[in-house]
């Protein structure tokens, strides 16, 4: 079978569930990761004819597609900054938001700093502070070990160095050093946003990196805060992503535990979905 024939064969499967556009994307996705024809030469190479292990690929992701399964979980990989993350269902796939909350520390351009990531999972926060601040110590936690087993792999990828700690916040946490800049993407998935969320999200994205407690939806912001108190130095900045739906309310919180300068930031899609911090 040629490209071609499989792409006659994937629009024909796939056609009455995902809108074309959104169809032409995965297909030169697919084809790019199996075949490593990228869409910029698929034109030269329509002909190509695939052996049986790339036939065999790419009938099985139709078939994964139909389910509604993420084509990054599909292909196990995710961009993030430009660069190549692994990425499995134990780890959520690092969204393009995430990238400009990191861009906002970026801009700060600091300078031999004591960074933490608290909630890492593939590492891509981390991992992306690591290789553009390369005086900067970094260390990234999660709670779940199959978490930074994968954050592990994706830093020995990239080549970065980071300090990787199994460490559930909320615990009460004690340690003798104190960070300069502390960053989190938190769990901020509401019970009641849960209704509106999409299948691939909802059936395929790991529940512990998505969802709060029930009845408290600033759950994890209040661990992270409580952390904070003892282990961010003062002058020390805090970065969060947020539910665009919380930002009052993770702003009252940050005020009541004595942060200053307390900035919101809408992301490309005009959510308010971060917020920078300082501490007193
Ligand atoms: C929204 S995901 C963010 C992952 C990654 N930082 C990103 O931006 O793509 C939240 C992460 O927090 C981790 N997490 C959940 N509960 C935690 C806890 N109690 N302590 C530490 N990490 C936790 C999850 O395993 C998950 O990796």
């Amino acid at each position: 079978m040629t490209v071609l024939e499989f792409k006659n064969i994937f629009n024909k499967n796939l056609e009455s569930q995902i809108d074309k556009n959104e169809l032409n994307e995965l297909f030169f996705w697919l084809i790019d990761h199996y075949c490593k024809i990228d869409k910029i030469h698929y034109i030269v190479n329509e002909n190509y004819q695939l052996n049986n292990q790339e036939e065999n690929d790419l009938r099985k992701a139709i078939k994964l597609l139909k389910k509604e399964t993420p084509v990054q979980y599909i292909i196990g990989s995710a961009e993030f900054k430009g660069m190549n993350f692994s990425v499995n269902s134990n780890v959520l796939i690092p969204r393009p938001e995430t990238e400009e909350l990191v861009d906002w520390i970026l801009e700060d351009n600091p300078k031999n700093k004591k960074i933490l990531d608290i909630g890492t999972g593939s590492g891509c926060i981390a991992i992306s502070l690591s290789k553009f601040l390369k005086d900067c110590l970094i260390e990234a936690w999660d709670v779940s070990k199959e978490a930074i087993s994968v954050a592990k792999q994706n830093c020995k990828k990239q080549k970065t160095k980071i300090s990787f700690k199994l460490i559930d916040i909320r615990n009460n946490i004690y340690l003798d050093e104190k960070f300069d800049i502390i960053v989190s993407n938190p769990p901020y998935v509401t019970q009641k946003d849960k209704q509106n969320m999409s299948k691939n999200v909802l059936n395929f994205e790991p529940h512990l990196a998505l969802f709060t407690p029930e009845n408290d939806p600033l759950f994890y912001y209040k661990k992270i805060l409580n952390f904070c108190e003892g282990h961010l130095k003062s002058n020390g900045c805090l970065f969060l992503e947020i539910n665009e739906n919380l930002s009052k309310n993770v702003q009252e919180l940050l005020n009541d535990y004595g942060f200053h300068d307390i900035k919101l930031r809408k992301d490309f899609r005009q959510k308010n979905r971060m917020i920078k911090a300082v501490k007193k």
